[in-house]
């Protein structure tokens, strides 16, 4: 008896211990925000319009946290519609119901709700965003979401500030109704009337007074430039006349630093890069700073350019001048719009770190590889509808010839609770279901009509996964930036043309490929990303483009539970939304 309750003691004492050693070095930190949906007069190039914003603020608030922090987010719906957020590229180990995207992790917070997305930022560090993830909402409902590293940068030149830059697009209009007459007639999107940069379009559009984003600088010091692309439906090359840019950073992932006079970067993605103020300024102190699209579409598009400037703070003053109208706005480094060379050059001189500190920890042994086309389609036109799509027929999009979706439901709530739903079936195409010339066949009459469904591709907790993303050249070949939530992975090769499964895996980069979540596929052409399947949950896989998403250019990632607690989904917090 003594014996026994000695041993219960010691047991005890060695128990305290442990859990606060394991306190001493998680040390969480929670930190608090509070969104508010809200409508908010917005001027932009002389038009005032209601916006959704968060808090009243466009771009919305920046989110900082450190690695390590758990983060809750308590988002209010104070508008007439529903809404959800999304925290774009984090990683929700776990906490799938924190992620956001309608109807696949969570039911809408409607008008007069609110939800507190709850989790954990766990070994991620570096620059995300975060976005609406309901329709077209994210237009306006977005903001930086900047994790602070627990350890310093990589890179030893001190840094003397750090600049966010948040591109996004303007539209005159309701953008809703944008999306929904393209819905409703099947055909191209109106595209919107400027680029912005945090928020402001800048001097090469009517009514630029103050609309013009001006970051001043000293002469000799280097900057950390966060640039995010939050534009709903372009790719952007990004430069600033006489500078070079460094970059280390993409989708808060730290790369083998490499100087270039632009960048591209599409929706959803971001990239860090390094700005020394070296170049001696005219009297103007300006140098023009720009991002314009890199395009492949064929559909119209905006084809403005926006602008702001870097300011050499002049010694005499340091006062910032009024922005003035600089007489030569001819902005050196920034590519072609159709540069499809340089956009594909630059994405792969992206690189891991592959250190010590911050490994490459890319699949090496696949369990299962799912091939996948990447498609626009020209749909046949409903009979007593009429069309507006390209020959009278209406636009859609798909993934293996599936146009996804998007249920009434939550596809993780029902997964959760183990309901066999007759809306979705767990039948995606492992290979396209029949196979063609996919990026050589007549871009018109090649054409096949999609299926539509909710088909999810189910696996085992653990899955080594390769997924190859082929490009089509039906309708017209498009660069496609394929999101995946929940996981990042590695672009361990890509190309041009159709993916050969004999040719292709022998050429692939397995030391130090480039970690990312969101994967420019090239027009014409295929990614191949590698993964470990290790988040269970539900997750959204979509092209970051929002018309492409909305024409269903979409599928879901089912991970299964694991074996114990620490590899199983947590349960549904208590304020989860319903539909
Ligand atoms: Cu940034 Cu599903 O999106």
């Amino acid at each position: 008896m003594e014996g026994l309750c000695h041993h219960y003691r010691f047991l005890i004492v060695i128990l305290v211990l442990l859990s606060g050693l394991r306190q001493s070095y998680s040390s969480t930190t929670t930190r608090q925000f509070e969104f508010n949906i809200e409508w908010k007069k917005v001027t932009r190039l002389c038009h005032t319009k209601p916006l959704l914003t968060v808090n009243g603020e466009y771009p919305g608030p920046t989110i900082a946290v450190h690695e390590g922090d758990h983060v809750e987010v308590k988002v209010t719906n104070r508008v007439a519609m529903n809404t959800t957020i999304h925290w774009h590229g984090i990683r929700q180990l776990r906490s799938a119901w924190a992620d956001g995207p309608a109807y696949i992790t969570q039911c809408p917070i409607r008008g007069g709700q609110s939800y507190t997305y709850k989790f954990t930022v766990i070994d991620q560090r570096g620059t995300l965003l975060w976005h609406a993830h309901y329709g077209w909402q994210r237009a306006s409902l977005y903001g930086a979401f900047i994790i602070y590293p627990r350890m310093p940068y990589p890179f030893s030149v001190p840094i003397q500030s750090e600049v966010p830059i948040i591109f996004g697009e303007w539209w005159n209009g309701d953008v809703d109704a944008v999306e929904n007459e393209m819905m409703f007639y099947g055909g191209g999107p109106n595209s919107s009337d400027a680029y912005t940069i945090n928020g402001l379009p800048g001097p090469l559009y009517p009514c630029l007074k103050k609309d013009t984003f001006i970051q001043t600088v000293e002469r000799g010091k280097t900057y950390l430039f966060r640039i995010i692309n939050a534009a709903l439906n372009d790719e952007l090359f990004f430069a600033i006349a006489n500078h070079t840019l460094t970059v280390v950073e993409a989708d808060a992932v730290y790369t083998k630093p490499f100087t270039t006079r632009a960048i591209m970067v599409a929706p959803g993605q971001t990239t860090n890069v390094l700005v020394t103020a070296n170049q001696v300024p005219d009297s103007s102190g300006m140098f023009v700073m720009a991002a314009k699209p890199y395009v492949t579409a064929i559909f119209p598009f905006d084809n403005s350019t926006t602008a702001g400037f870097l300011k050499y703070q002049s010694t005499r003053t340091g006062k910032i001048e009024a922005p003035i109208l600089p007489t030569n706005l001819a902005v050196h480094n920034l590519p072609e719009m159709k540069d499809t060379v340089y956009a594909t050059t630059f994405s792969k001189m992206l690189r891991s770190l592959a250190s010590p500190e911050y490994p490459c920890n890319v699949p090496k042994k696949i369990d299962k590889r799912v091939i996948t086309t990447v498609s626009l389609n020209l749909q046949d036109c409903p009979a007593n509808k009429t069309c507006n799509g390209f020959a009278g027929k209406r636009f859609f999009a798909s993934m293996n010839n599936q146009s996804f979706v998007r249920p009434f439901k939550s596809v993780l709530e029902s997964h959760y609770k183990n309901l066999t739903n007759v809306e979705f079936s767990s039948d995606f195409p492992e290979k396209p279901p029949t196979a063609f010339d996919y990026t050589g066949v007549d871009p018109l009459t090649g054409n096949m009509n999609t299926e539509f469904g909710t088909k999810l591709l189910v696996v085992p907790y653990g899955t080594n996964m390769e997924i190859v993303l082929q490009g089509t050249s039906f309708l017209n070949p498009e660069n496609h930036p394929i999101h995946v939530h929940g996981h990042n992975f590695f672009v361990v090769g890509s190309g041009f043309g159709n993916f050969d499964v004999a040719k292709d895996p022998a050429k692939y980069n397995l030391v130090d490929p480039p970690e990312r979540n969101t994967v420019p596929v090239a027009t014409g052409g295929w990614a191949a990303i590698r993964l470990k399947a290790d988040n269970p949950g539900v997750w959204f896989i979509h092209c970051h483009l929002e018309e492409h998403t909305s024409w269903g250019l979409a599928m879901v990632l089912v991970v299964k539970n694991g074996i114990g607690q620490s590899q199983s989904l947590l349960p549904p917090p208590k304020d989860l939304p319903l539909c």
